[in-house]
């Protein structure tokens, strides 16, 4: 039987999960190179970071931190439209690749779209997944397989309706919290680079009160970047800040520089824009339940940002990694959409169908 997977690819961070296992890795690929140095380097670092290298279409790729420590060459697009033509298939089959127990394998994938995105991108990105792949896999100790990976069905929702599928569903895709499927509620799914607004009105996607803005936490990021390079006068990547504002500290050419305080007034301005955002897009949805924040940047911005909503918050579950959410709930969802086929009888009582989890407003406006 085919194995049921959630993969999200974020600005930031490509996370994937088949319900029992989840990854997380940076959004990030460059080309593979010859290590030189392979016996000292493997010595030093094999037990604590991943390695993640594919070959695909005659190309060899590090991905992730490997992909940040050693390729000359990286590509950390922050452009959509670059984003899902080439970055994507690449991190979709890297994430698929870590999921892989055997040599050859098939699967069916639910995958998310930032809202802004969804309908253009839709189609493209299922035909693109829905096909065999070969690919070559190659581990931390050099040695290299074949594999071949089958994708037999794809869905594609919109972004953060996986956190509220992961609220709705259990994990084997049955309804559990019937709040979602019932109420009108608010979602907030602030990313890396992005922040997503949406709606979940009785578990249907509201294309209405839809939105993406800019506002992920990497505008935070790039405040504290620039006051870096004021500071001392090097450009630090954004990608290379997470440990650095997690830590409240970074040292650059062996001198230390305490970021607490401009973290704090970077994190409280992204708040604010973001609050606003929400309150003027969802200003005529005053029937609104509830609001839900979720996302990454969630997790870093729910105190700063819940005191400037407007409307009751659910509060942010503390059971998983904030950025794991979306994924999560995708691999409920495919198991509420796919597994059922197996068994009719437990059709008729399914919370959710395909088109109120997608483009359920879609036509509406077309007509
Ligand atoms: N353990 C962690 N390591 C790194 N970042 C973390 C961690 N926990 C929370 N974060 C925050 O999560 C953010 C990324 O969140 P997330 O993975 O949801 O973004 P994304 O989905 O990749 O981006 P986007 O939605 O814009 O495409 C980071 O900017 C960081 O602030
Ligand atoms: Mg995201």
């Amino acid at each position: 039987m085919d194995t049921i997977i959630g993969i999200d690819i974020g600005f930031g961070f490509t996370k994937v999960t088949d319900g029992k296992r989840f990854e997380v890795f940076k959004s990030i690929y460059g080309e593979a190179i010859d290590f030189q140095f392979k016996e000292s380097l493997l010595h030093q670092n094999a037990e604590q970071d991943e390695h993640i290298q594919i070959d695909l279409d005659d190309a060899s790729y590090f991905v992730g931190e490997l992909a940040e420590r050693q390729s000359s060459n990286r590509q950390f697009t922050l452009d959509q439209t670059q984003f899902v033509a080439t970055s994507t298939k690449i991190l979709a089959l890297a994430a698929i690749s870590r999921m892989m127990k055997t040599n050859q394998a098939s699967f069916k994938v639910v995958v998310g779209l930032p809202i802004g995105h969804y309908r253009q991108y839709k189609s493209e990105l299922e035909n693109m997944l829905r096909q065999s792949h070969k690919l070559g896999i190659t581990n931390a100790k050099g040695e290299r397989k074949e594999v071949v990976i089958g994708i037999s069905e794809v869905s594609v929702i919109p972004q953060p309706i996986g956190s509220v599928m992961d609220r709705l569903l259990n994990d084997v895709g049955k309804a559990a919290d019937q709040r979602f499927a019932i109420e009108k509620i608010g979602v907030i799914d602030i990313g890396f680079r992005t922040s997503d607004y949406t709606i979940s009105d009785k578990a249907r996607y509201s294309e209405r009160g839809s939105l993406t803005t800019q506002n992920g936490i990497s505008k935070a990021f790039e405040v504290i970047a620039s006051k870096l390079k004021d500071s001392c006068g090097v450009n630090v990547e954004l990608y290379r800040l997470f440990d650095a504002v997690e830590s409240g500290s970074i040292k650059i050419r062996g001198k230390g520089f305490d970021l607490r305080k401009i973290t704090q007034v970077a994190f409280q301005q992204l708040a604010a824009n973001i609050a606003s955002d929400a309150n003027r897009i969802w200003n005529d949805d005053w029937d609104m339940d509830a609001i839900m924040i979720t996302g990454g940047g969630g997790s870093v911005l729910a105190a700063y940002l819940q005191p400037l909503l407007e409307g009751v918050i659910i509060p942010i579950e503390q059971d998983l990694d904030y950025r794991l959410h979306n994924v999560r709930g995708y691999h409920k969802y495919g198991c509420n959409r796919w597994a059922s086929a197996a068994s009719p009888a437990s059709t008729a009582k399914q919370p959710i169908s395909e088109d109120s989890a997608t483009d359920e407003n879609a036509n509406k406006d077309d007509t």
